[in-house]
């Protein structure tokens, strides 16, 4: 499903979150809180925005995983092409968010943009997220969640219910359904509360979720004690 919209991943994100997908991502990386000397994880990177997020933002290494090639190809053409005001150039490579190939600790930051809700068992990947963080590492995750205030979540679910399955899936020209699965995925995902429990159930200290957007997408972060 993600190789069949991989090519058009990045056009489909910038048209139907009108350039937010961006600005979420920035926040994120705020959050996060990474400081020069440190090692980044961006796990389900897709295409490696999240991940050029970070490595602008001056950390010292930044690996991206993902577990669907066509997704890390064109992460990596995007390296080579990638410059700005850093040295910082992501390393990519295929991965499964439930069984990370890093040693225990390795990483100050793990993060996961719109991807924990596609991996299958979820509570998985965050023992492996607690497992490779070093103590005092901080995970982010940045997925979409359902408004609060009942307008807005009407309007949300019509954009992401109607409009966008059709308009997305013209534009990958996709056959896979990837998009009418897209509105799913969001409305079975775990809400805040369980997310936080599941967060905790894993071993991290949570810190109070920040809905960005009036409540479209939501980021929670998580330390790992001392
Ligand atoms: C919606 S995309 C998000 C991509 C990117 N993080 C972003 O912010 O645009 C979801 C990604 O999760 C990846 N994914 C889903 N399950 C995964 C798993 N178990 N391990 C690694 N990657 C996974 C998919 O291949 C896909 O690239």
């Amino acid at each position: 499903m993600f190789t069949s919209i991989a090519r058009s991943y990045d056009r489909n994100n910038r048209i139907h979150s009108f350039g937010l997908d961006r600005c979420w991502r920035t926040r994120a990386v705020r959050l996060a809180k990474a400081r020069p000397g440190d090692h980044v994880l961006d796990v389900a990177c897709g295409t490696g925005d999240l991940s050029e997020a970070f490595a602008r933002a001056g950390v010292s290494q930044v690996t991206g995983v993902d577990f669907t090639p066509a997704m890390i190809d064109l992460a990596r053409a995007k390296a080579a092409r990638f410059g700005g005001n850093t040295t910082t150039v992501p390393q990519y490579m295929v991965a499964d968010a439930q069984e990370l190939p890093f040693e225990d600790g390795l990483f100050q930051v793990v993060s996961i943009a719109f991807g924990l809700r596609n991996v299958q068992e979820p509570s998985r990947a965050l023992n492996e997220f607690y497992r490779v963080l070093s103590p005092g590492g901080r995970l982010v995750i940045l997925e979409f969640s359902e408004p609060e205030n009942r307008f807005i979540r009407w309007g949300s679910r019509i954009w992401t219910d109607r409009i966008m399955p059709i308009t997305a899936t013209m534009i990958a020209g996709d056959r896979s359904g990837a998009y009418r699965y897209l509105p799913r995925s969001i409305a079975t995902f775990a809400d805040s509360q369980s997310l936080v429990s599941m967060m905790e159930g894993a071993g991290f200290q949570c810190m109070e979720p920040e809905r960005l957007t009036l409540g479209i997408c939501t980021i929670h972060v998580g330390c790992k004690p001392t």
